[in-house]
């Protein structure tokens, strides 16, 4: 190591606070299988995987990793990683099998978390426990709908939130409604490649409007996202002490042309598309951006007065997940009717020909930490709330077999240190960052993509019924780079 390179590191030593929060993220469909197991019943993601052509490897969800059946394992291997947190969420059909407000409640499904968590505490890991990731029940949205039906939705989600805090909350502190709002619409609403599957395209879905519903459903996350906090506040917060927020998407966007002011225009335009479509109602001006007011005129709802009073100020922190950066043109031609995007065009290189970073093993994600130092600049300085980063991580290209190549993954090892370094230099800047959670603690079943793109640190052979893991090195970076290097020790 040069000596520049030893000055730097020794600038960085201990300067995230001692009680920052670290660990891994998952979500229950990507890891826990027993898809119908103990009384669970069905999401729209069993639902959607179990449809032919649906998921690019023909996978299925059942067994995923079985961290159903392997939860003291994993835990025990999270410890030897160093960890101090891990962020999972609940699977709302397995607590509530058909999701509603008046059905039946699955105590084993409760039992299955009390067991978790209980694990996590006797181990000395701290649970971060997100409410909704992407599961709705498949009933709910064959009553009415889903999200699209925000009356008939809302008392059924409130319902299981509220449920959740009773049943959780004296031990669970840290709360997040839901995981990337942004993601699940445009995903299931937009492009249709998601559950509930449902877009404009016909060659792709039967149904839906991808001009419209988009927006619906983001406006149903938002609002029943503020009612669940407030009943948290209202009902928990004071004798459970505890917080709760949510979670958003962005990917950060940088003008293709740095000398162009409608290239410049036009990536913060996308930034405002993509993130301040959600933060601003809840943390900034507590209407959505007027960029996406002038294009989306009344395909976007809009706020009631009370509907706003509720949204402004209802996440005690920002939940970020983010992954790449992307460069961005403007469009000269008028925006299309089913844009979501403000009018861009997303591209892999700028104007002077420069990537914006290695290839990963997934289509959309480059290792680029520069953007990330600016993306939690440009929240910190819109918003000013402490920030807890909630997922971040890679694939890598090749990892199909746990070799001591694959294993030795250099690829991860060289994301997280870029990453994690400029989380600490935003830190000693004066961003207020409270957590990383990397993405993810094995590999696990990748929503659409299946098994192919493998995001763990740990390696697993999916071919085996115990889903046998094997460590890959990057864990331990993560351990020794954050764990004993950037957190302060006492
Ligand atoms: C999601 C995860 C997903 C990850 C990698 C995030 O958008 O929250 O569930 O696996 O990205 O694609």
């Amino acid at each position: 190591m040069s000596s520049a390179a030893r000055d730097f590191l020794a600038k960085l030593k201990g300067v995230l606070r001692k009680d920052f929060h670290w660990g891994y993220a998952t979500a229950a469909s990507q890891v826990e299988g027993a898809w119908d197991s103990d009384g669970k019943g069905l999401s729209i993601w069993d639902k959607f995987c179990h449809t032919p052509g649906k998921v690019k490897d023909g996978s299925t969800n059942e067994d995923a990793v079985r961290s159903y059946d392997l939860y003291k394992e994993d835990v025990a291997l999270m410890k030897s990683y160093g960890v101090t947190a891990y962020r999972f969420s609940l699977s709302w059909s397995r607590i509530i099998p058909l999701g509603g407000a008046d059905d039946s409640v699955n105590e084993r499904g409760i039992q299955y978390y009390n067991n978790l968590i209980d694990e996590l505490i006797t181990n000395g890991l701290t649970p971060f426990v997100t409410l909704f990731h992407w599961d709705t029940p498949q009933e709910l949205e064959e009553r009415y709908g889903g999200m699209l039906n925000q009356e008939k939705y809302t008392p059924d989600f409130l319902r299981y939130a509220r449920l959740c805090f009773e049943r959780f909350g004296d031990r669970v502190k840290h709360w997040i409604t839901y995981n990337e709002p942004g993601v699940y619409t445009l995903a299931g609403y937009a492009a249709g490649v998601h559950a509930p599957g449902r877009s404009s395209f016909r060659d792709r879905n039967e149904e839906g409007d991808s001009s419209t519903e988009t927006f619906i459903v983001a406006h149903t996350e938002i609002v029943t996202h503020a009612r669940a906090a407030k009943i948290y506040r209202d009902e928990f917060k004071t004798k459970q002490r505890g917080e709760i927020g949510i979670t958003l998407h962005g990917n950060y966007s940088e003008p293709w042309d740095a000398d162009d002011p409608e290239d410049i225009t036009a990536a913060e335009r996308a930034r405002q598309f993509e993130i301040a479509w959600f933060a601003d109602p809840i943390y900034g001006s507590g209407d959505y951006p007027t960029c996406m007011r002038e294009q989306l005129g009344n395909r976007l709802p809009s706020f009631t007065d009370e509907e706003k009073m509720l949204v402004k100020g209802s996440s005690d922190f920002y939940g970020m997940n983010t992954y790449t950066t992307f460069f961005v043109k403007h469009r000269s031609e008028p925006a299309d009717i089913n844009d979501h995007l403000g009018n861009i065009e997303k591209l892999d290189t700028n104007n002077k020909g420069e990537s914006r970073g290695p290839e990963s093993g997934t289509y959309w994600l480059r290792t680029a930490p520069k953007g990330f130092g600016k993306l939690l600049r440009w929240v910190w300085n819109r918003y000013h709330v402490p920030i807890y980063m909630t997922e971040n991580g890679t694939t890598a290209k090749g990892e199909t077999a746990p070799t001591d190549e694959v294993l030795n993954d250099t690829f991860r090892i060289d994301f997280f240190h870029g990453y994690v370094r400029e989380l600490a230099q935003a830190v000693q800047d004066g961003v207020d960052i409270r957590s990383y959670f990397a993405w993810t603690f094995t590999d696990n079943w990748e929503w659409a993509a299946g098994f192919s793109d493998r995001f763990g640190v740990t390696f697993v052979d999916f071919e085996t019924r115990e889903k046998k893991r094997y460590p890959k090195r990057s864990a331990y970076f993560l351990r020794d780079y954050i764990g004993q290097h950037l957190i302060a020790q006492d």
